[in-house]
């Protein structure tokens, strides 16, 4: 997925080999977390440019909330400055933005994804995931990757932007067909241009709200003022494309790994069914143990010792969602699942000041699709031959096919 290169160790010590970017499945790159938190839970790995790596649950959390020393700002115009390696990013706003800039750029997020706002999206998501299962539900069989966990998340973000109702799905799933695809393949190409003309539709249509508002996120993003000044064109691109790229394909990774949990887990399954009041403890448990996220990076901007480490201005630090949430020192007993498990401080929305503001859609939609999948095909058997991992584990987890048989119903 990235050139491999090595950048020269300096005093940086202790150091390893440790490569992000090789895992290839959920079970082999958790059990690479475990045992890197496990031997060296603060480390420089002189692969993929160099970077710090820092595994426990209480140092990520310290890295993501210390945003003076772990920079969250883009340094190089080409390169993420949220995830280590070497591919070409467009710019995320305002995960790749600090303060003072990061505060009046994260409002208008937040208030447009704020609870209540989502609250009202409520009757718009039930009619997705309703509408998203009607397609299918006759047949007895579906993939419920290509057929609810990516149209669903799809369709409920671009319809909240204002997008037209006829490209909202195909151009959300653009991110789940690059994940889903390896680099070098012909569909992976077919992706990545689509991901172009979706930038160049982002562009005309936040142009077309600035002159004719509307009501939706589209115009609230385009006609949003910064001391009385409209947002310059690239930074409410960059808005708008952190909530498709951010939003979407991690919902759909977080609706299927419970899709494929409750497949494997009829006993969850069954529990989940006779008590729907387990959705609320069990979300959050869901977002634990399969953090659609896996990791996120910083940049070091001054000279520090952390972890016992000495950590140079300009040092980038890879932090691993997936190992805080499996650290026995905050989660007893962490590889088992327990749909009850209380407390549950995962970091899988991240923490601080760039803690997801899309978190309440996100579980919005999750809860209502599983609720769904639960009341309208509960006997699914999931082929599990046939199901299909992301063919990379570094950045995000998720499921390329989910195939599965049921008992048929009636639409809605
Ligand atoms: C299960 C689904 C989701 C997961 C696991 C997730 C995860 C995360 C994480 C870990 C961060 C922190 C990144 C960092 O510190 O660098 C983040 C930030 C962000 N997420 Fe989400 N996210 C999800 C859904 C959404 C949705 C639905 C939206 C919007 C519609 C969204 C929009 C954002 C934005 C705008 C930020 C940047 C916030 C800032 O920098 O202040 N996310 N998300």
């Amino acid at each position: 997925m990235t050139a491999v290169d090595e950048t020269p160790t300096g005093d940086r010590s202790p150091t390893m080999d440790f490569d992000v970017y090789v895992h290839d499945s959920m079970d082999g790159s958790n059990a690479a977390w475990d045992a890197l938190r496990e031997r060296c839970p603060v480390v420089w790995s002189p692969l993929n440019g160099g970077h710090w790596t820092v595994a426990g649950y209480d140092d990520v959390a310290t890295v993501f909330r210390d945003w003076e020393t772990f920079s969250s700002e883009r340094t190089d115009p080409e390169r993420s400055s949220v995830s280590i390696g070497a591919a070409k990013m467009p710019l995320l706003i305002p995960e790749e933005i600090d303060p003072p800039r990061w505060k009046p750029l994260r409002r208008v997020l937040a208030e447009i994804l704020s609870p209540n706002a989502v609250e009202r999206l409520r009757p718009r998501v039930e009619h997705w995931v309703t509408h998203t299962i009607d397609q299918f539900i006759e047949r007895g069989e579906a993939e419920l990757a290509h057929d609810l966990s990516v149209p669903v998340p799809s369709l409920v973000t671009m319809e909240w932007l204002g997008w037209p109702a006829e490209e909202a799905a195909s151009a959300a799933s653009v991110f789940h067909d690059m994940a889903k695809f390896p680099g070098g393949t012909p569909e992976h190409a077919a992706g990545a241009a689509r991901f172009q003309w979706l930038m160049g539709e982002v562009s005309k249509q936040l142009v077309a709200r600035r002159n004719h508002p509307r009501d939706d996120a589209l115009t609230a993003i385009a006609r949003y003022e910064v001391d009385g000044e409209l947002l310059p064109q690239e930074i409410a691109e960059a808005i708008v494309f952190m909530t498709i790229g951010g939003g979407v394909d991690t919902t759909t990774a977080l609706t299927s790994a419970a899709l494929v949990h409750l497949g494997l887990h009829p006993g969850d399954r069954q529990r989940l069914i006779d008590d729907p009041g387990l959705i609320d403890s069990a979300t959050e448990e869901f977002l634990r143990y399969y953090p659609p996220a896996r990791t996120h990076a910083r940049t070091v901007t001054t000279d520090t010792e952390f972890g016992g480490c000495p950590m140079h201005a300009g040092d980038r630090v890879l932090v691993s969602e997936v190992a805080a949430n499996r650290d026995p020192a905050a989660f007893p007993d962490p590889d088992s699942f327990d749909l009850e498990r209380f407390p549950n401080r995962h970091v899988s929305f991240g923490v601080g000041i760039h803690r997801c503001p899309g978190s309440h859609l996100a579980r919005l939609e999750f809860k209502t699709s599983i609720r769904e999948v639960l009341r309208r095909l509960p006997d699914f058997v999931l082929d599990v031959d046939g199901v299909v991992e992301y063919p990379n584990w570094s950045v995000i987890g998720g499921w390329g096919s989910i195939p599965v048989t049921f008992t048929p119903g009636p639409r809605s």
